[in-house]
């Protein structure tokens, strides 16, 4: 089960980690985009580490960790200007339910910062990108078209 969440949540994420966001032109929609692109390179440097393309780094998967935790943060900030673009996936739900929004938000704040306290070793990156990737997909299901 936890395996497959995995899987899935890293074949996600390497393939949205392609440039989505060019051509925008409104400033407010390409900064909410850098911001969730962030996200997706966080992601996937977990996923490299878990696919051990990339050597375990405790140190830097905590950073990862927290580097997420501040963007997750950062993202009701973001988000608050209820800016549109052609290419934007975002629905516009997002401005009438923005309490709900924001506490999306905090929920991977909260998920991304107990996963830099929690992953000491290598086994410890497939329960915590779990719990992490849970949280966004949380909120792409309900806001992201
Ligand atoms: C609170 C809601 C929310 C959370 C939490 C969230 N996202 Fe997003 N994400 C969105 C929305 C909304 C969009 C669409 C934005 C747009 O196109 O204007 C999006 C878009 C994206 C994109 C495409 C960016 C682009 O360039 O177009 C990526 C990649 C992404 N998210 C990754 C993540 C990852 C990884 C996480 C978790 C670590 C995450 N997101 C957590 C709401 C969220």
């Amino acid at each position: 089960m936890m395996h497959k969440i995995t899987v899935f949540l890293i074949t996600v994420f390497t393939v949205t980690g392609t440039m989505a966001h060019s051509g925008v032109t409104n400033e407010d929609v390409m900064k909410r985009m850098m911001v969730m692109s962030a996200m997706g390179a966080n992601l996937q440097k977990i996923g490299l580490m878990l696919r051990q393309k990339q050597t375990f780094d405790a140190p830097q998967a905590r950073l990862i960790f927290e580097d997420l935790q501040a963007l997750a943060t950062k993202t009701p900030v973001v988000f608050k200007a209820p800016a549109s673009d052609p290419k934007s996936e975002a629905d516009p739900r997002i401005w009438q339910e923005f309490a709900n929004f924001v506490a999306l938000s905090d929920k991977l704040a909260v998920a991304a910062g107990h996963a830099a306290q929690q992953v000491k070793t290598v086994d410890d990156l497939r329960p915590t990108l779990a719990a992490v990737g849970q949280t966004c997909k949380a909120c792409h299901s309900q806001y992201r078209n």
